[in-house]
């Protein structure tokens, strides 16, 4: 099976996880977008979903998925989202698309976190995938020359921009053997706005869509 192929099992496997008339989150990316399309064609009904950009909302409206503002819900019953990196925590690396940002707040919102991944997402250890920060693009050179004295080297993403506004600069070679204290010590650096890492608030549940089949993972140590 190809990439995508597995994208696109795990993605419609995770419809089952949406319960009907209530909200929920939206994530962001290739894998998500499988999600949309099977979502739609399930006929499932459900009262609205916050979303993390603006593919995924183009996408939803084309499937009569109705969207709601995260301002107007106090809390989602579910959300979907896919990952560049899953360990067996659950914890991830996301941003790949320069979504995570608005990824985290829905995730934070949201009572499950149900991640949706092909096989060749789920690592031992967080890292080979360059880690996405937003940053406000005033402090991009003051917040590289922190991460490099962190051990990173970082790499401005040209000629993008995320949904708020903001660069991007994705990370090599930092040491993510503890995702929550490197998720944490990040977030101190003023004008980096989010990090990558989603330690604090992990997966609740892992779609990991393999050759031999569908593969349903909760968190463990
Ligand atoms: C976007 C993300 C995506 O979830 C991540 O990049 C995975 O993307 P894909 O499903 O295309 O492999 O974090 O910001």
């Amino acid at each position: 099976m190809t990439q995508d192929e597995l994208k696109k099992l795990a993605a419609e496997k995770a419809v089952e996880f949406v319960p009907e008339n209530e909200y929920i989150g939206i994530g962001t990316g290739s894998t998500v977008n499988f999600f949309i399309e099977a979502l739609g064609k399930s006929g499932k009904k459900i009262k609205g979903g916050v979303t993390t950009s603006k593919k995924s909302s183009e996408l939803m409206a084309q499937y009569g998925i109705p969207e709601v503002q995260p301002n107007e819900v106090q809390r989602l019953a579910v959300y979907i989202d896919g990952a560049d990196e899953i360990n067996h925590s659950l914890q991830m690396i996301k941003g790949g698309g320069g979504a995570h940002l608005p990824e985290k707040i829905v995730a934070m919102l949201s009572d499950k976190f149900v991640c949706i991944a092909d096989e060749s997402k789920y690592v031992s250890l967080l890292g080979k995938f360059p880690l996405p920060l937003e940053v406000i693009p005033m402090a991009r050179s003051m917040v590289s020359r922190e991460i490099m004295k962190m051990g990173g080297q970082p790499e401005l993403r040209i000629g993008y921009k995320s949904l708020h506004g903001n660069d991007i600069v994705d990370v090599h070679g930092l040491d993510l053997s503890q995702p929550l204290t490197m998720e944490r010590k990040l977030n101190e650096l003023t004008g980096l706005v989010e990090n990558g890492i989603f330690a604090e608030r992990p997966a609740d549940l892992l779609i990991l869509a393999k050759e031999s089949g569908i593969e349903i993972i909760t968190p463990h140590a």
